[in-house]
């Protein structure tokens, strides 16, 4: 364990813990977006900016990409700090116009404008990578990637093709801050448009529905760290618990 201090207030710190996760912990409220703990930290978004003071230097920086050391001092609410985050936000905000997540951080911060009016190609993605992340550090598919650079950054599949790694378990789709990623089951197909991918789905043979894909199957069965018994899928979770 390490001492830190925030906002004027000692806390102990878990070995590894960086500076969001001991303020949350504690209680302590700093708005994020790319940070999920069960993924490494990647420090995407930017608005989770609190001030480090250490070995006499005082700067911004955020706080789920810094490790809480030893006397750490740390500011979560200076003035400085909620307009740069205030700043990060209005950027943020015309890549996913309308996105609730986004709209209720605005309300809270005190955000009322974006920082510039929404492209005509507006992909609802702001490149916080949660969905690439986990697709690759959880699952284990890598189906999708950045591409581009600067203002030209998106997540796509590899060339802009069909994700053929996808195995449409659907993580991306419930990780995404934004919802810009949709996940469709029907006639017994699982369509996520976004990474142009269309799969058959295993119907359960007890109730009938259709509810994983063949391909989630095989891969459970080829990489899962304990794969399941042969019958395993034969029925869907509701109808294994009966
Ligand atoms: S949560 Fe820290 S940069 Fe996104």
């Amino acid at each position: 364990m390490v001492n830190v201090t925030i906002d004027g207030k000692d806390y102990r710190a878990g070995e590894g813990q960086n500076v969001l996760e001991t303020a949350l912990e504690n209680g302590i409220e700093i708005p994020h977006l790319c940070y999920h703990e069960a993924l490494a930290p990647f420090g995407g978004c930017r608005l989770c900016l609190v001030e480090i003071t250490r070995n006499g230097r005082t700067f911004l920086t955020t706080s789920c990409t810094y490790p809480s050391l030893e006397g750490l001092f740390v500011r979560t609410e200076t003035p400085e700090i909620l307009k740069a985050r205030r700043l990060v936000l209005e950027l943020l905000l015309p890549l996913a116009p309308g996105a609730p997540l986004l709209q209720d951080l605005a309300r809270r911060m005190g955000v009322t404008e974006p920082r510039f009016a929404a492209g005509e190609e507006v992909d609802h993605c702001i490149r916080c990578g949660l969905c690439l992340r986990a697709c690759a550090e959880l699952v284990g598919a890598r189906a999708i990637t950045f591409s581009g650079r600067g203002y030209r950054r998106k997540v796509e599949p590899p060339f802009g093709e069909e994700a053929l790694n996808c195995i449409g378990c659907g993580t991306c789709v419930f990780l995404c801050p934004t919802g810009c990623i949709q996940m469709k089951d029907m006639d017994g197909v699982r369509t996520l448009d976004r990474w142009k991918r269309r799969l058959p789905l295993k119907a359960c043979t007890s109730c009938g529905r259709h509810y994983i894909p063949f391909a989630a199957i095989e891969f459970a069965r080829q990489k899962g760290r304990q794969p399941p018994p042969e019958d395993w899928f034969e029925l869907c979770p509701d109808c294994r618990q009966d």
